[in-house]
């Protein structure tokens, strides 16, 4: 539903978002996170820029397929600079949507044309026009964005837009693209667009933030007092830098606090914890504690003050309800009794649509873990699946670790990897401590010379059978010796199995981008 009084969510998790450093996601991944975007509701699912690589053309063209034919489908909208190439690559992919959008853009704040495009104000107004001209051709739903708009001069930006609504832009977005901005600048940037750019009441406007002086959600909300319908938003915040406009915290505003906006949103905030909790997993980013919404401690009550408060009336403290946000949602526990369809029928409440081949894998590796672990959480079992999604597509395949370690003797590993052809590689390495041993001998394998950068270990659920939940950053040097962070993600109860195989998971990602670029 679309009227004046909706806010429309944008979400470009997988595309901005996926922009966060070490968050690359492989297509099932990202096919995963869109089917639960349409479950939660969004409007427009950014799914990303088709021409950046062909895993990119693949997954866009993927989601308009599988998901922008869905029941009461998503409009799928694809990246593109301002030009012919970019706009028919994403033309391409989002093509097959029942609800296609192409979103082009191109800088218009002077340090963005003078020192990165090298171009004059009036070749920027010519290629805005060519380029949203095109777009139009090819589709009806043209989304335009003069990046950087933050810093723009407001009366080049107002003729920048003028010229891409006369070209058949039917949304402009307005980025703070460098989170520069603070609300009031915001705000009154979006009034001078309302009241100087013919036309812009007839399309509509839409926010997108950057979090760099954490203003991304207040920059976002006063964007839609001013009159922005459209919010750029991912899921929990992530995204370049600093990150994007948090969606969970725009729409709880939105909802919690209607009578001051009256606005309303298409979103089912039920599904906003589950649909965080299965970014951060498939992304390898966590989630701060305190994070509003979606934190673990975001509806604890720690002081004694409070606690006896919340018992006399939870409105003391509480200003909107856990399960409003899906928290509490189930505190069912699976044992080496439950069968495979209730396994999958957990992983369905849980947001994971997974294949019939991927749905045997999983259940042979939950039934592996009932072996050691008498009751399976929520949280084991999103541990399993992210696991298995990071090992598809594997360059190498882990097929055995070993390691001796302890006082008087330095460590020492030895591994044995497959590559795809199934051919064994092995062999053996020392290291600072066990972890730092396997680290070595799977780049000397490999050759990937992947710089170990960062290390999570944290125990899925409580006791001593608890699984190890290992993430890892890498970053390792492309062809032309530019670093990239690459994250890998693995979970057993063996902490040096579960380290080995996270760390492989991210050499493996850093080798395929290698080669898809080469
Ligand atoms: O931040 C930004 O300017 C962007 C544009 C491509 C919309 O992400
Ligand atoms: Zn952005």
């Amino acid at each position: 539903m679309s009227d004046k009084n909706t806010v429309l969510i944008f979400d470009t998790t997988l595309r901005d978002g996926e922009q966060s450093p070490g968050a690359t996601l492989n297509l099932a991944e990202k096919l995963e996170i869109a089917r639960q975007l349409h479950r939660l509701g969004v409007d427009i699912i950014e799914a990303g820029f088709p021409i950046a690589s062909p895993g990119d053309f693949e997954a866009v063209t993927r989601i308009a397929q599988e998901v922008g034919t869905l029941d009461n489908p998503p409009t799928i909208a694809g990246l593109a600079r301002a030009n012919k190439t970019d706009i028919d690559r994403a033309w391409g992919a989002v093509q097959w949507a029942r609800k296609p959008r192409i979103h082009t853009f191109l800088a218009t704040s002077d340090i963005h044309l003078e020192h990165k495009l090298r171009i004059s104000r009036n070749e920027c107004i010519e290629r805005v026009g060519e380029a949203v001209a095109y777009a139009r051709s090819l589709c009806e739903d043209i989304e335009f964005s003069p990046e950087d708009a933050g810093r723009s001069d407001p009366e080049f930006l107002w003729q920048v837009l003028a010229v891409a609504i006369q070209a058949g832009a039917t949304t402009l977005n307005i980025p703070d693209t460098v989170g520069y901005c603070t609300p009031t600048e915001y705000r009154r940037m979006i009034e001078g667009i309302l009241k100087n750019v013919p036309g812009a009441d007839k399309v509509i406007l839409s926010a997108h933030c950057h979090d760099d002086l954490g203003l991304a959600v207040a920059n976002t909300l006063a964007g839609i007092e001013a009159g922005v319908r459209q919010a750029e938003v991912t899921i929990n915040g992530i995204g370049e830098r600093a990150g994007n406009t948090s969606l969970e915290e725009v729409v709880m505003a939105l909802h919690t606090r209607k009578a001051f906006y009256g606005l309303r949103t298409n979103i089912d905030t039920t599904q906003l914890v589950r649909t965080s909790k299965m970014v951060s997993a498939l992304t390898s980013i966590f989630v701060q504690p305190n994070k509003a919404i979606v934190g673990a401690n975001a509806f604890a009550h720690e002081a004694g003050i409070h606690q006896d408060g919340m018992l006399k009336n939870p409105l003391t403290y509480e200003i909107m309800r856990p399960e409003m946000v899906g928290w509490n949602a189930s505190n069912l526990v699976l044992g080496k009794h439950s069968g495979r369809h209730a396994f999958s029928d957990r992983l369905k409440t849980m947001g994971y649509e997974l294949s019939r081949e991927e749905l045997d894998k999983a259940f042979e590796r939950f039934k592996a873990l009932c072996d050691k672990k008498k009751v399976v959480t929520d949280a084991d079992l999103e541990a399993i699946v992210a696991d298995q999604f990071e090992t598809l597509n594997e360059v190498y395949k882990l097929d055995s670790i070993n390691v001796t370690s302890g006082t008087g003797s330095s460590p020492v590993a030895s591994v044995r990897l497959l590559d795809e052809e199934g051919e064994a590689h092995a062999d053996a390495a020392l290291g600072n401590g066990p972890i730092d041993a396997i680290c070595n001998c799977i780049n000397r394998i490999t050759g990937a010379n992947a710089k170990l950068t960062e290390f999570h270990v944290h125990a899925v659920t409580e006791g001593i059978d608890a699984v190890a939940d290992v993430t890892i950053r890498v970053e390792m040097a492309n062809g032309e010796g530019r670093k990239h962070v690459f994250s890998g993600r693995s979970a057993d109860t063996d902490t040096l199995v579960a380290s080995g195989r996270a760390f492989l998971a991210a050499v493996n990602k850093g080798l395929r981008r290698t080669r898809i670029r080469v």
